[in-house]
């Protein structure tokens, strides 16, 4: 079991890049199954999350080579319909590959993946969206059998929420259905749209990815494709709470700036002094950290992203004064509050509400990464605490930060993995 340990008090200082995004690396690895030939994808980050799906593109028959960041994907010969259980269990997001096997086989077949550790997880949306383009679902003894031999027909969708994996499954089952799909409601976040992206440079007819409708006329075909993955904006967020958090003074470069609309005014508001070019940010934290008035609320994009919750609350633990958090995306998304508190955090949780009292001072005592991003809070809360933090199930943090501890080194902390 590996450890982080990490000595705080440091203030950060220097540059840190940013990687490329977990969250449109996997649904474009579940996007080049589609059709055959080649995708060369850049800037695919190595997360354990893209190991597992890369994994499961092997298992069905893709070749597969990484070489640094990039990876090559040739998926001509695709023979299979079915992930194994235990691939499927790998990757809570591998629901993904649903709409894409469906689409390249006509057949598809994986087991339900079931909660996680952020409350249930439903794929309601999901299934709902692929009958309507033609699929009959089949849920059996924890497996969803869906088949749609005749082909996937286009047609209008509306979703009830903007569910951004839902969104992405309707867009891998409809690039290729016959005639027009339209998404009404549809999740707007960037991921969405570095998808698009990937799939129009295959040859795909997608209209207004990024709005609330999507328009999708199918095709007969895609081409192969060399594409480069958005930045990271979850990633950005967590080292821009480094430098917030401990007062120092960073810039992250290869960051889309655009996509942090939401956040940064919640470090600005916090006391940080900010200089934002089109693909980097300077942050300088200031000598002591102001609480955020009115409620950070997450919403769907562009609202503040859930995902951004944990370490941006690690951040105003220190403020001098109250903070407040609404959790609307999950339901259960506190669990690093507990964490946070073993370390001195002040933090009343109540249903959707968490309330953050700052305090003086954080204190290192070992402590667990619950999930992925509360995992990457207890990083930035230990940064700025007296004396050493050990975090365990640091397998979480690995899924979505390629080697948290060699990002945050090079910006002076004291940080290592036994
Ligand atoms: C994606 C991101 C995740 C992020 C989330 C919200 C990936 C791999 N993960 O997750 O990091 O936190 O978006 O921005 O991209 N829901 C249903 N029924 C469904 C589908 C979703 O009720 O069929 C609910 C979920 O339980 C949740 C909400 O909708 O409460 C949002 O889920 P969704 O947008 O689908 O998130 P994911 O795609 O799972």
């Amino acid at each position: 079991m590996q450890k982080l340990l990490i000595q705080g008090g440091r203030r950060l200082q220097g540059e840190v890049r940013v990687h490329g995004a977990k969250n449109s690396s996997l649904p474009i690895l579940a996007a080049a199954l589609l059709g055959g030939g080649e995708t060369v994808l850049h800037n695919c980050p190595a997360l354990s999350d893209v190991d597992a799906a890369l994994r499961i593109l092997t298992y069905l028959g893709c070749e597969v080579r990484r070489e640094g960041d990039t990876v090559r994907i040739e998926s001509s010969s695709v023979t299979q319909n079915e992930i194994p259980d235990d691939l499927m269990h790998e990757m809570r997001s591998s629901i993904v590959f649903l709409g894409a096997i469906l689409s390249r086989m006509g057949r598809a077949k994986l087991s339900f993946p079931g909660g996680c550790e952020l409350g249930p997880r439903p794929i309601d949306l999901h299934i709902q969206a692929l009958e309507r383009l033609g699929a009959q679902i089949a849920e059996e003894y924890g497996y969803l059998d869906c088949r749609a031999e005749q082909g996937l027909t286009g047609t209008k969708i509306t979703l009830a929420f903007p569910s951004v994996g839902a969104t992405e499954n309707i867009l891998l089952a409809s690039v290729l259905a016959k005639g027009e799909t339209v998404i009404h409601n549809a999740a707007q976040e960037p991921e969405i749209v570095d998808l698009a992206n990937y799939l129009i440079s295959r040859g795909a007819r997608i209209r207004d990815a990024g709005r609330s409708t999507i328009l999708i006329e199918g095709v007969d075909r895609l081409s192969s494709t060399e594409y480069t993955v958005m930045p990271d904006r979850i990633v950005a967020a967590t080292y821009l709470s480094g430098a917030a958090i401990t007062g120092g003074d960073v810039l992250v470069t290869g960051v889309n700036p655009n996509d942090l609309e939401s956040v940064l005014p919640v470090f600005e508001q916090a006391g940080c002094r900010m200089k934002v070019e089109p693909d980097r940010i300077f942050l300088s934290g200031p000598g002591m950290l102001r609480p955020v008035s009115g409620p950070i609320r997450t919403m769907p994009y562009p609202g503040f992203p859930t995902d951004a919750q944990a370490p941006l609350m690690a951040t105003l633990t220190l403020a001098d004064g109250t903070s407040m958090f609404v959790e609307n995306i999950f339901e259960s998304r506190y669990k690093h509050a507990a964490e946070l508190a073993r370390m001195g955090a002040d933090i009343k949780v109540e249903g959707r509400t968490a309330v953050v009292r700052g305090v003086e001072k954080l204190y290192g005592v070992p402590v667990e990464a619950t999930d992925l991003r509360g995992g990457a809070a207890l990083v930035v809360a230990a940064l700025a605490a007296v004396g050493e933090t050990r975090i365990s199930r640091v397998e979480h943090i690995d899924r979505g930060y390629e080697s948290v501890e060699t990002a945050f080194s090079s910006l002076g902390a004291k940080i290592r993995r036994v």
